[in-house]
């Protein structure tokens, strides 16, 4: 048994104890930052559960006695409260029930209350359920998992934890994540999303991504992704949505690679634009990029492939010319690499590829605010 494991062990132990509420936080937190899907296996939850079940009703009367009374609150004129809670203690036990739950194309928001713990399951919100909101405890204490890769589920954009094809979907302090096998290099197949967002206007507040190669895959349509925790290997923020990410902390996870090596083993974005019709691309606004390996800030996707860090602090992780046109030249024309303002020993432009631009105050204003992805016609303020 590696640390990890132990740490795992100790966080199951954990939610079935009478500690529940005063170790889940820290172990979680612990958890998270030794994850590493190299090392990761799935744990069989349901014998967890059972094995545990015994040592709950010696310890506690119940656990449901912690679970706060005012949950769900009442509906409103425009919001509708429902509520999910692994042990049983609230509506329904698994996020994807509660989603069956909702009214097909209501025009109230629903918002989904996920209580703290591991959600080990599969989630699609379908697009017939727009105005979806899930409510969890934090990215460190509620989380919803699975293991599908691009091999088991016919093809990457298949095997995200969670699929989101709703407009107006929004998320709030919980975690995605995907726990298939790290690809070891050269593997095939091994793809492995935590989330897929394909519905336009969505907003994801204090949220976490977990996976390796491909953990983010932001599809299409305008999304707003603030104070976020993203972590993964290859191209782990990819697809030809509009974005805006402010504040997020972006951690690589690829090999170490040793000093002098010329190696690259991973990239923090692939960006889908294929036309100069098509408006998409991603913006990164007082970001880190941090981590280990070494890595791209971005690789070419598609020929519009169009991407811009500004006031964002880069360790030496990023190799120094910065970014990628998959080895075609006919793209260096055609995309559009720009960083404006950053810092930091990754964030040194002199030998960066002929076609990354340092953008000047004019160039950089589109892509400085949230005005980028339109959001005076639809984003709420966090406590909306
Ligand atoms: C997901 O985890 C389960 C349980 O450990 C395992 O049986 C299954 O093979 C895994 N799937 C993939 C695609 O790795
Ligand atoms: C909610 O709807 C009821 C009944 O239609 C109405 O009386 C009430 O004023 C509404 N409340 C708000 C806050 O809009
Ligand atoms: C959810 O649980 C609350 C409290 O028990 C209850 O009032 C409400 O009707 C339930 N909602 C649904 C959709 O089951
Ligand atoms: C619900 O979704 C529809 C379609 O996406 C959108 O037009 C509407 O503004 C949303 N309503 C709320 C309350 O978010
Ligand atoms: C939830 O997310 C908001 C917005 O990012 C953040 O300010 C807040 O601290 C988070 N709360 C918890 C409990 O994680
Ligand atoms: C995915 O499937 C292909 C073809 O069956 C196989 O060669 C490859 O090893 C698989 N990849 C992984 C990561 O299992
Ligand atoms: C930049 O991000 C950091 C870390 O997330 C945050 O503490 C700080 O307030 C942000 N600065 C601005 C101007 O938003
Ligand atoms: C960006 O840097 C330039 C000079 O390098 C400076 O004039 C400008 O004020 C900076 N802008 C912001 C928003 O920090
Ligand atoms: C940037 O990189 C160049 C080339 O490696 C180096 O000569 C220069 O000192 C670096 N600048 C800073 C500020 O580190
Ligand atoms: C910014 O760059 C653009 C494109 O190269 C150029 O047309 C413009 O004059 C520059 N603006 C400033 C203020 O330097
Ligand atoms: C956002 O930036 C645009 C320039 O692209 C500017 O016109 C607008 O005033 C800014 N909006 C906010 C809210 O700062």
């Amino acid at each position: 048994m590696n640390l990890k494991l132990i740490c795992f062990s100790l966080f199951i132990a954990a939610l079935a104890s009478n500690q529940y509420f005063l170790n889940l936080h820290v172990l979680f937190f612990e958890y998270l930052n030794n994850f590493n899907p190299k090392t990761f296996s799935l744990p069989l939850i349901s014998t967890l559960i059972s094995h545990h079940h015994h040592d709950e009703k010696k310890t506690i009367k119940s656990i449901c006695d912690y679970f706060p009374l005012d949950i769900p609150p009442p509906d409103t004129n425009t919001t509708s409260f429902i509520c999910v809670d692994r042990n049983g203690c609230c509506n329904f036990t698994t996020v994807q029930a509660a989603v069956d739950a909702v009214g097909v194309l209501s025009p109230k928001r629903t918002i989904i209350w996920i209580n703290n713990g591991i959600y080990f399951e599969k989630v699609i919100v379908p697009k017939t359920k727009p105005n979806i909101t899930f409510q969890g405890q934090g990215f460190t204490s509620t989380a919803i998992v699975w293991n599908d890769t691009a091999n088991s589920s016919h093809g990457t954009f298949y095997s995200g934890s969670v699929q989101v094809f709703a407009a107006n979907f929004i998320a709030k302090n919980l975690s995605f994540m995907n726990v298939a096998p790290m690809p070891a290099p050269g593997d095939v197949g091994a793809q492995a999303v935590a989330i897929r967002v394909a519905g336009d206007q969505s907003a994801f507040w204090g949220c976490g991504f977990f996976g390796a190669q491909d953990t983010l895959h932001d599809d299409r349509g305008r999304h707003y992704f603030k104070d976020c925790y993203i972590q993964g290997s290859i191209d782990f923020i990819f697809g030809n949505g509009k974005s805006f990410y402010e504040n997020c902390r972006i951690t690589s996870i690829a090999n170490p690679v040793p000093l002098g090596a010329r190696v690259i083993n991973g990239a923090v974005t692939a960006h889908g634009r294929a036309s100069k019709d098509e408006n998409s691309g991603f913006a990164f606004v007082n970001c880190s990029v941090g981590g280990t390996g070494r890595i791209w800030l971005g690789r070419a996707w598609r020929p519009f492939s169009t991407v811009v860090f500004s006031l964002t602090t880069m360790s030496d992780i990023i190799a120094p010319e910065g970014w990628n046109d998959l080895n075609d030249p006919t793209r260096d024309q055609s995309i559009f690499y720009g960083e404006y303002n950053c810092s930091g020993p990754g964030a040194n432009m002199t030998l960066r590829a002929p076609y990354a631009q340092r953008l000047n105050d004019t160039q950089a204003s589109t892509f400085l605010n949230v005005s980028f992805i339109d959001a005076d016609q639809w984003l709420q303020p966090y406590n909306m």
